[in-house]
C-alpha cells in the first residue's frame, strides 16, 4: 500500500508518499480501506512536531478517514468487511489502509459519500461536544458561535440550529457572514476589532440587538480565544454558559473569578479527545446523529477542495498559510 509514513519531523511539503508493507487486522482494531482523507490544523501542527503530543517517528500521521472494512480484528463484533465506515485516529490516516481502535470507528449511511464523513469527523464530534453534551443546547436557546465559518464554528451553529436554538454567528467578513447564515444562523455579526476593549463593547452591544433585548447569550460556544473569549463572556445572560473549543487567535485567555461568581456565569471546555475513552456512547449517539443529519440534508461538510492523495502535504501547508475555507478532504485513489 501507499501512504505518508514519517520518518523525522519537518514543514509539510518535506515529507513524500512512499510504498509500505499492507497491515494485518490487529485485535481489538478495524482495519479500514482508505478512501478519503479530511485534513485538519492539528495534522499540519503533527507532521513538523508541533503538536501537543510528539509520537516518536517512524509513524504515520493523519486522523479523519473514512472507507470500507477491510477486516475486524480479534475481539471486534459489529463490523465486517465491506461495511462503510468513518474513524478519528491519532495516527495513521495518511495511507491506504488504517488500523483503527474500535471505540474511533463508526458506520457510515449509505447517503454519506466517504469525502463528507471524513471531512465533518472531528469537526462535527468537537461541535457535538460543546454543543450537545458540554452546553445542554435546546430548542429556544440563544446560542452565539464565535469563528462561525471555521470548521468547528459551522458546524456548531448547524447542530444548534437543527436543534431549534436561535444562533447568531460571530465571523470576519461578509463571505463568511453568508456562509454563517447558510449554516442556519439567523444573524452574522461581523467583527473585525482584535483589540478587547471597543471588541467586548461591539460584541456585548450587536449580540444583544440582535435579540432586541438586553437578556443576552444563554451559550456561548468560542472556537477564537483571546480577546473573543473576553467579549462573548460580556455577551453572556443570567445563568450563561461560555465553552471553550480553541484558541484559534493563538491567544489563551483568563477568565476573572469574581467577574464569574457575580454574574452567575459558567465557563467549561470542550475537548473531543477524551470523550471517545470517557463518554464513547455519547460520541457513539452524536455521531449517528449527525451523520443522519448530512443523509438527509439538514447539514452539510462544507467540502470545498478535493485533493489527489500525492497532493496531501501541499493541502497542509494551505491550511497552515490560511488558503483554505472550508473543509479540505484528500481522495486516497486519485493522482495528480
Ligand atoms: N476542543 C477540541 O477537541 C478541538 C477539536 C478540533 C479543533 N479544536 C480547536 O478549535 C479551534 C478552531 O478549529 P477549526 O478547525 O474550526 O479552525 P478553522 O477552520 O481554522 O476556523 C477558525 C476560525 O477562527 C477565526 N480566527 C480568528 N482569529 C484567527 C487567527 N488569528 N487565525 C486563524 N483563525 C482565526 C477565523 O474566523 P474569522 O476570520 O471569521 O474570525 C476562522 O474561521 C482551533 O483552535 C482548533 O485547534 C479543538
Amino acid at each position: 500500500m501507499h501512504g505518508y509514513l514519517l520518518t523525522a519531523y519537518g514543514p509539510p511539503t518535506s515529507h513524500r508518499m512512499s510504498e509500505m508493507p499492507d497491515l494485518k487486522p490487529a485485535p481489538g482494531h478495524v482495519l479500514i480501506r482508505n478512501e478519503a482523507i479530511g485534513l485538519n490544523y492539528p495534522d499540519a501542527l503533527m507532521v513538523q512536531g508541533k503538536y501537543q503530543k510528539r509520537p516518536e517517528p517512524p509513524f504515520v500521521p493523519g486522523r479523519d478517514c473514512a472507507g470500507t472494512v477491510i477486516a475486524a480484528g480479534e475481539g471486534v463484533e459489529g463490523f465486517n468487511p465491506g461495511d462503510r465506515v468513518v474513524a478519528q485516529v491519532f495516527t495513521g490516516a495518511f495511507a491506504e489502509q488504517v488500523q483503527a481502535p474500535l471505540n474511533r470507528v463508526f458506520a457510515r449511511p449509505a447517503a454519506v459519500s466517504s469525502a463528507d464523513a471524513a471531512g465533518a469527523m472531528t469537526v462535527f464530534n468537537t461541535a457535538y461536544v460543546a454543543v450537545v453534551i458540554r452546553a445542554g443546547v435546546k430548542a429556544g436557546d440563544r446560542v452565539v458561535v464565535t469563528g462561525a465559518a471555521g470548521g468547528v464554528g459551522a458546524a456548531a451553529v448547524q447542530l444548534a440550529a437543527n436543534l431549534g436554538a436561535h444562533v447568531v454567528g460571530i465571523v470576519s467578513s461578509e463571505e463568511k457572514a453568508e456562509l454563517a447564515r447558510q449554516s442556519g444562523a439567523e444573524k452574522a455579526l461581523i467583527l473585525t476589532d482584535r483589540e478587547e476593549e471597543p471588541l467586548k463593547a461591539a460584541f456585548k452591544d450587536q449580540v444583544r440587538r440582535a435579540w432586541g433585548d438586553d437578556r443576552g447569550a444563554q451559550v456561548v460556544i468560542d472556537t477564537v480565544g483571546g480577546a473573543m473569549f473576553q467579549a462573548g463572556l460580556r455577551a453572556l445572560g443570567f445563568a450563561g454558559k461560555l465553552v471553550i473549543v480553541g484558541f484559534a487567535s493563538g491567544e489563551i485567555p483568563a477568565a476573572k473569578a469574581n467577574y464569574l461568581l457575580y454574574n452567575n456565569l459558567c465557563v467549561m471546555g470542550a475537548p473531543l479527545d477524551i470523550h471517545f475513552d470517557e463518554a464513547l456512547d455519547q460520541i457513539r449517539a452524536g455521531t449517528a446523529w449527525w451523520l443522519g443529519l448530512l443523509a438527509e440534508g439538514k447539514a452539510r461538510a462544507n467540502v470545498t477542495a478535493t485533493l489527489p492523495f500525492d497532493r496531501l502535504m501541499q493541502g497542509l501547508q494551505d491550511i497552515l498559510d490560511r488558503r483554505v475555507t472550508g473543509k479540505l478532504v484528500v481522495d486516497v485513489g486519485a493522482r495528480a
